[in-house]
C-alpha cells in the first residue's frame, strides 16, 4: 500500500453566529494515495467545501492534523504552505474562475508563472494540455468567449499543468448541462488516470462518483 499523499486526521472547523459557533466539521478523518480517485458526496450545505478547503489548507481548521506526503503541514508559515500546495494540487471549482483578461493558453500558463519563470517548453506543455482537452483551435480565444464546457477544460488544462499529485475537484460539472457534464467529467477523470494524478472530486452526481475508486459520503459533520 502506498503511502498517503494527503491525510486528516480528526479534522474539526467551526464558523461563528450570532447564536454562537456551528460546528460544520466534527471528526473528518480522511486519506488519499498516490493515483487514487475519492468521491465526496453529501447534502448541500453538509461542508463538502469546507473539507476541501481545509484538506488544501485554503482554511485552517480549527484542530486536528494534516499531513501532506508524510509532513505535518499546520505549524508551517504561509509561505511553506503555499509552497508546497502549488507542488502537490491543482483546483477545479464550479465556477471554472478564469482570467478573463487572460486567453486560454495564458490561462494555463498562469499556473506555472505563479512559480517562477516561463520556458519554450512550459508553452509547448500548455499547448498539448489545451489540445489534449479538444480545444488546440482556441488558444487564442478569451473566456468570455468560450463556453460553459470549454472554460471548465480550460481550467483542467490549467490544474494539471503543473503535474500536481492531487487534483481537487469541487462540483467541477455543476454549472454545465448534463450531456457536458459527461463529456467534462470524462476528460477529467481520464486525464487523471493517463497522468497518474489522485483525485478527489466532490459531485451531487451518484453515477461520477462511481466511478472513482471510493465513495464517501460526508453527514453529521464526519465522513
Ligand atoms: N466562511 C463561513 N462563515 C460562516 N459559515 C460558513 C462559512 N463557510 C461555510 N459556512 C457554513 O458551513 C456550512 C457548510 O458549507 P459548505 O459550503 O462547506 O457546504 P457544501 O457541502 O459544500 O454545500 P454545497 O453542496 O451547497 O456546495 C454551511 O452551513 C455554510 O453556511
Ligand atoms: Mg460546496
Amino acid at each position: 500500500m502506498n503511502d498517503p499523499l494527503l491525510e486528516a486526521r480528526s479534522l474539526a472547523k467551526a464558523f461563528p453566529s450570532p447564536e454562537g459557533p456551528i460546528t460544520v466539521l466534527s471528526q473528518v478523518d480522511f486519506s488519499i494515495s498516490a493515483q487514487e480517485s475519492v468521491s465526496i458526496r453529501g447534502e448541500s450545505g453538509a461542508g463538502k467545501s469546507t473539507l476541501l478547503y481545509l484538506l488544501t489548507l485554503l482554511e485552517a481548521p480549527d484542530s486536528g492534523e494534516l499531513l501532506w506526503r508524510g509532513e505535518p503541514v499546520l505549524n508551517k508559515s504561509i509561505r511553506a504552505v503555499n509552497r508546497l500546495r502549488a507542488k502537490l494540487l491543482g483546483f477545479v471549482f464550479q465556477s471554472f474562475y478564469l482570467m478573463p483578461e487572460l486567453n486560454a493558453l495564458e490561462n494555463v500558463l498562469i499556473a506555472k508563472r505563479m512559480l517562477g519563470g516561463l520556458s519554450s517548453a512550459d508553452k509547448t506543455k500548455a499547448e498539448g494540455l489545451l489540445k489534449r482537452v479538444g480545444l488546440e483551435k482556441r488558444l487564442n480565444a478569451l473566456p468570455t468567449t468560450l463556453s460553459g464546457g470549454e472554460r471548465q477544460r480550460v481550467a483542467i488544462a490549467r490544474a494539471l499543468m503543473n503535474n500536481p499529485d492531487i487534483i481537487v475537484a469541487d462540483e467541477p460539472t455543476g454549472n454545465l448541462d448534463e450531456h457536458t457534464a459527461e463529456q467534462v467529467m470524462d476528460m477529467l477523470l481520464g486525464l487523471c488516470k493517463e497522468e497518474g494524478t489522485a483525485l478527489i472530486l466532490v459531485t451531487h452526481n451518484p453515477s461520477f462518483a462511481s466511478c472513482t475508486n471510493r465513495q464517501l459520503f460526508l453527514q453529521h459533520g464526519a465522513l
